[in-house]
């Protein structure tokens, strides 16, 4: 099918690079002119694994291209809609960018065409965008609008697109559920050529879920919110912990046994970040207050997710005592693992505060460096875990990279000035650091002095 995707941020390239993959032709419309260079040299504006290797291979194919938003529209049956909607100053999202694309749909599409929302919209948004389009439309377009919400994750964006849970549609009329069908069906059937795995094994197939915009829409925001909620939940009783001198980790591994819960999303840490579940959080609770039903539950899902940062800075003022003229050794700066977006990413405010408390910061990321620069330009930035490591008071980890797992233990504590690992993901096994003679520091109740070599314990 001829399919247009508006928007190249990280949901919109990943659509567009997956349903081209899955056989669809794809027109991807960016308004940046920058950007769109860049993407038309081949050159990807984030760092997403795998995205490039499929975006190249749609591209030589011959099943995708960029251009502008203008020709994007033009060109499919079905448009996707995958523009930002940030946050505004009072929490409501912006929709501004919405509007305007429908604008240009409504002015330059001519014939049928299925009006797709991706983007993370409040609840009645297809609404408005229906009747958007009905007071613009040129007298030769005939449209659906239907809701899509995307479910992918930073970091695996293209593997969740491709092997999903669920795919959720939103319609208001059978001819839209039919052509959502339609372009998901190798998904639905799990009949992919999978870019990921050379022998991908056989997939339980995602389940197809109709229903109306609206639901759709609450489907979107409602997911986000439980998730923010059950992490802002495992941290409260992280802190428990800590206070009673109960294990976080077994106390999350006994909870998550339960299949009505399950083990993810209980790690507990220095809190959720992103441009997702931040404004979604706030979206919703605006969303909710609209329509007078009062969400202070997610109001302290979200003030407790602040806390995190506090926790942080003054878990390290206990154990540094004073922070001015002392180096620290930053590892993770990156919201999450596995990207380079730092946008409402813990790591930054964290170390903005040390920095007020006068603590010189050494930092290392695996990608995500570039970016941040940009955010936070006087800090060190070193090209390894070791330049930063070096005669640092403290290493304070605040992002989960693979990479800082499999550290050479041995050779970084030769490196500080003090051995000590203060663990703000709990993503260190506290035994294998202290076995090398750091003193470790995790959150709720995972902490451990130094082990004492045998040969000095025995004199
Ligand atoms: C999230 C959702 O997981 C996706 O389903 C959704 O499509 C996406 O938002 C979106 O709305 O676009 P993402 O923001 O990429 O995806 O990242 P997550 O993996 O969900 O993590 C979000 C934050 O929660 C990160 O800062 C992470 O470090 C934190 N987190 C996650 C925890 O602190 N503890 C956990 O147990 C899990």
């Amino acid at each position: 099918m001829k399919i247009s995707v508006i928007g190249a941020g990280y949901v919109g390239l990943t659509t567009a690079a997956c349903l081209a993959q899955i056989g669809h032709d794809v027109f991807c419309g960016e308004k940046d002119p920058e950007k769109l260079a860049r993407l038309r040299s081949g050159k990807l504006p984030i760092f997403e694994p795998h995205l490039d290797t499929v975006i190249d291979a749609a591209c030589k194919a011959g099943r995708l291209r960029f251009g502008s938003t203008e020709e994007a529209v033009e060109w499919g049956v079905a448009i996707f809609i995958c523009v930002g909607t940030p946050p505004l100053p009072n929490g409501d999202a912006d929709l501004h960018a919405i509007e305007a694309v429908a604008s240009i749909i409504a002015k330059r599409a001519t014939g049928y065409r299925l009006i797709v929302e991706k983007s993370t919209v409040p609840v009645q948004t297809g609404a408005q965008l229906r009747r958007h389009l009905g007071g613009h439309r040129t007298r030769s377009l005939d449209y659906d609008v239907a809701s899509n919400p995307e479910f992918l994750r930073e970091g695996t964006s293209v593997e969740d697109f491709l092997h999903p849970d669920r795919i959720v549609v939103g319609v208001e009329s059978a001819r839209a559920a039919d052509m959502l069908r339609e372009i998901y069906h190798p998904i639905i059937d799990q009949r992919i050529a999978c870019p990921l795995h050379a022998d991908c094994p056989p997939r339980k197939a995602p389940r197809f879920l109709v229903t109306d915009t609206n639901s759709s829409e609450l489907i979107k925001h409602a997911s986000n919110s439980f998730l923010a909620m059950k992490i802002s939940f495992i941290n409260m009783v992280s802190d428990l912990c800590e206070a009673a001198g109960a294990d976080i980790n077994k106390v999350a591994e006994g909870i998550g046994l339960d299949p009505r819960i399950g083990p993810s999303f209980l790690q507990p840490g220095i809190g959720f970040g992103g441009f997702c579940f931040p404004k979604d959080l706030q979206a919703f609770v605006r969303i909710a207050e609209k329509f007078g039903c009062d969400f202070t539950l997610l109001k302290e899902v979200e003030r407790i997710n602040q806390k995190r940062v506090d926790l942080m800075v003054e878990k390290i003022k206990t154990e540094l005592w004073v922070l001015r003229g002392k180096k620290l050794c930053v590892l993770g700066l990156a919201f999450k693992p596995n990207t380079d977006d730092i946008r409402f990413a813990p790591a930054l405010s964290i170390i903005r505060r040390l920095q007020t408390e006068g603590a010189q910061i050494q930092a290392y990321d695996p990608k995500a460096m570039d970016r941040a620069m940009q955010e936070i330009p006087d800090i060190t930035y070193c090209q390894n875990v070791y330049e930063a490591a070096q005669n640092a008071a403290a290493v304070v980890l605040l992002t989960e990279w693979k990479e800082f797992q499999n550290l050479d233990w041995e050779r970084l504590s030769g490196l500080v000035d003090r051995p000590l690992i203060i663990d703000g993901r709990n993503c260190l096994s506290r035994d294998v650091v202290a076995s090398h003679g750091f003193e470790y520091v995790g959150l709720g109740g995972i902490s451990a002095a130094a082990q004492i070599p045998a040969a000095v314990v025995n004199g």
